[in-house]
């Protein structure tokens, strides 16, 4: 199936990932709902019929094992988080046109529906499996239940997904040494019963679906391995009596018709109901306003359903979902676009270090909701990691919302208020005409081809040429007759940019709109309106955006540094954690080298030339390093450890004899010598020029 561009006359439903009621909502949260957010409102920009639709996911583990701890029901633990986010989302102008949550009456219908229909259609099946047990607690221990080592990569897993490693979904019965998360203890594994999606049912659909799937390219690249390979089946039930029960019977039964080992507890994966939630919640719009066909979309295929998600749940929407749509009938979506994720000062965020930006804290500091949006879309692409720093977001606001936009603005409409009382009588120049035109162009490329980040530059780049324009002119030179048509084109200059960033900037675009004297709001604006005239009429305008002072961002960067000092040392118990285990230095090495041995080493002064963070790993970044004879590109585990737009130009020491591997599809040829656990990296004490060999 080909796609055509948007806008289509197809119903579209996006949709954002489902954040779990668990916890306060930061920025790496906002970064997908923006986008997503912002995405939405492009498309309607373009004329597409298009809503937003979201919701709380309510069920798994860690929303159980927290409620315990709260010593409340899961339910009211994940209903509290629900109506917080109910709360915030509006606040950051995040408009979804229905957030729904996992656990309410139309998606605990519609996923036994599911379910039903991938029996009916004999996509699933019955399988004894492993599957963790903690004799202590006499209890079984389902998804973050348990903790132990990743059978893939061998790194440290948690419950169903290797979080700190490779990333994978892990089945029940994987992780290998397990532990019980409720007791320290050992687990053991046990016999069990339980439900699965046999997924080989779908494997060529997903092969014929990954080629038509539009969106970013990680989405479209990275599930190619696991389509291609032999799939694993999906388990699709739980021990736990937190979720929405399996539809019918549950599943494991002695001959006494008992439930066997101790529980009938069975409820379905929380992967199972929570995509669902995206049909849930868009037939309850359907249903709310009577002005949507949701079995249109979901169902008949006559629609476009796009998906935005962090990129830690690729395989979930590349693979898991689009099978469980197939296996039930549904339509396929058009397109899935992965966000990377959001680091703070160079760091990976990490709300237990307090490394983050709380979405309440932000607002608290008293900035516009609109300059973190614009920020969010337009820091990075869509795939790209967003390093946040203050520094960088006041950089951003300044020089291209202030600076360009809020100033044209201003200047412009003051201007014609002044000495036309609003719009000049005269026609729009055809240079400003062309040159709006093309930005309507540009912007309706860069949607389709998911690319926010030039879309919202496009705007600010038209600002920027209103900007250089009246600057060029120079109307205050002139007398009203000649200032007329130069004020003229920039009225219209200033509307289109109104109507562009819209998407970025809601409540600022709106001020714009309503200083022309415009009715309604800039919502309801579609890109052809960037060239419809402006009111003859308007008044006095005011200043947009406020600059973000250099004191002011160094009281951000201190406060901000005290919370993950104060976060570290309550985790420490009055001790820095970090510094403590620094302390502990390793054992010097007993055995001796030879000093031919060192010799046989080639280690050389290499300068860094670029440094960027390889899609899919955490920890690794993808340096090119001047070695002197060549330029080298070498993967380093460093992309937590340091800000990577500040490593060009420092020099490092390398190890260039070492032999070449591969980590994560990307050639290393060499390695960067870093000492201790915060990868300090070697440099010279002098310029040594590159290429210089370190003996
Ligand atoms: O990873 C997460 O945060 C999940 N709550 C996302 C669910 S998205 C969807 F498929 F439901
Ligand atoms: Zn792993």
């Amino acid at each position: 199936m080909t796609y055509e561009d948007f806008p289509t006359d197809d119903q579209t439903v996006v949709t954002a990932g489902l954040p779990y009621a668990n916890g306060d909502l930061h920025i790496g949260h906002l970064r997908s709902y923006v986008n997503a957010d912002a995405f939405t409102r492009g498309l309607r920009k373009l004329g597409q019929d298009a809503i937003y639709v979201c919701g709380s996911d309510m069920h798994g583990t860690p929303i159980a094992v927290n409620a315990a701890e709260e010593g409340v029901s899961p339910e009211e633990f994940a209903l509290r988080h629900h109506e917080q986010y109910e709360e915030t989302f509006p606040k950051f102008n995040v408009d979804f046109d229905q957030y729904g949550h996992t656990h309410d009456e139309t998606n605990t219908q519609l996923t036994k529906e599911f379910v039903r229909t991938w029996e009916e259609n004999g996509h699933v099946f019955e399988k004894e499996i492993d599957v963790a047990y903690d004799p202590d607690a006499d209890q079984w221990l389902p998804d973050r239940y348990v903790e132990g080592t990743c059978p893939y990569c061998g790194e440290h897993a948690r419950g169903d997904e290797c979080d700190e490693g490779c990333q994978r979904h892990l089945e029940p019965g994987e992780i290998e040494d397990p532990v019980s998360s409720l007791t320290g203890n050992p687990a053991e594994y046990r016999r069990r019963e339980h439900k699965f999606l046999r997924l080989s049912d779908m494997q060529e659909h997903l092969q014929g679906f990954i080629n038509r799937m539009e969106g970013t390219s990680n989405a479209q690249n990275q599930p190619r391995e696991w389509i291609e390979g032999e799939l694993q089946d999906l388990c699709i039930t739980r021990d736990l009596d937190w979720g929405i029960d399996y539809p019918g019977e549950s599943v494991a039964r002695d001959d006494s018709g008992e439930a066997a080992n101790g529980s009938d507890d069975l409820v379905l994966y929380v992967w199972v109901d929570a995509p669902i939630e995206y049909v849930s919640t868009t037939k309850q719009y359907s249903e709310r306003t009577g002005d949507f066909d949701w079995e249109t979309v979901w169902k008949d295929g006559d629609g476009e359903i796009v998906h935005v998600i962090g990129r830690d749940i690729i395989q979930h929407h590349t693979v898991y979902w689009p099978a469980m749509l197939e296996a039930a009938d549904y339509a396929e979506p058009r397109a899935v676009c992965a966000t990377g994720f959001v680091n703070i000062d160079g760091k990976g965020l990490s709300t237990s270090k307090n490394r983050a930006i709380w979405a309440e804290e932000y607002l608290d500091e008293g900035f516009h909701p609109d300059l973190l949006r614009y920020y969010m879309a337009t820091a990075s692409g869509f795939e790209q990691d967003v390093n946040f720093s203050w520094d960088r977001f006041a950089e951003r606001v300044n020089s291209e919302l202030a600076d360009v936009v809020g100033n044209f603005a201003y200047r412009a409409l003051l201007f014609a208020n002044r000495n036309f009382g609003g719009t000049p009588e005269a026609a729009v120049s055809d240079d400003v005409e062309t040159e709006i035109a093309q930005a309507m162009d540009d912007y309706e490329d860069a949607l389709n081809d998911y690319d926010l980040k030039s879309a919202g530059e496009r705007a600010v780049a038209l600002a920027r040429y209103g900007n250089e324009y009246i600057q060029r002119n120079e109307p205050w030179k002139l007398d009203d007759d000649e200032a007329a048509p130069v004020i003229r084109d920039c009225v219209q200059l200033v509307k289109a940019v109104a109507v562009l960033l819209q998407p970025f900037t809601p409540e600022k675009a709106d001020e714009v709109w309503a200083q022309l004297g415009e009715d309604g709001s800039a919502a309801d604006a579609t890109v052809g309106d960037c060239l419809q005239a402006p009111p003859a009429e308007f008044g006095e305008p005011e200043e947009l955006f406020t600059k973000v002072e250099d004191d002011r961002v160094e009281e951000l960067d201190e406060k901000l540094q005290a919370k993950i000092e104060a976060a570290s040392t309550d985790e420490g118990d009055g001790e820095d954690v970090s510094e403590a285990s620094d302390t502990e230095l390793e054992p010097l090495a007993d055995e001796r080298i030879t000093f031919e041995d060192f010799q046989s080493l080639d280690l050389r002064v290499g300068e860094i030339q670029s440094a960027e963070g390889i899609e899919g790993a955490d920890d690794l970044a993808r340096l090119e390093v001047d070695v002197g004879h060549e330029v080298r590109q070498i993967v380093a585990g460093i992309k937590q450890l340091h800000d990577l737009d500040d490593l060009p130009g420092k020099r490092v020491v390398v190890v260039a004899n070492l032999e070449k591997a591969e980590l994560f599809g990307v050639e290393s040829n060499g390695m960067v010598l870093a000492a201790g656990e915060d990868a300090d990296l070697l440099t010279t004490h002098e310029d040594s020029e590159p290429g210089t060999k370190v003996k």
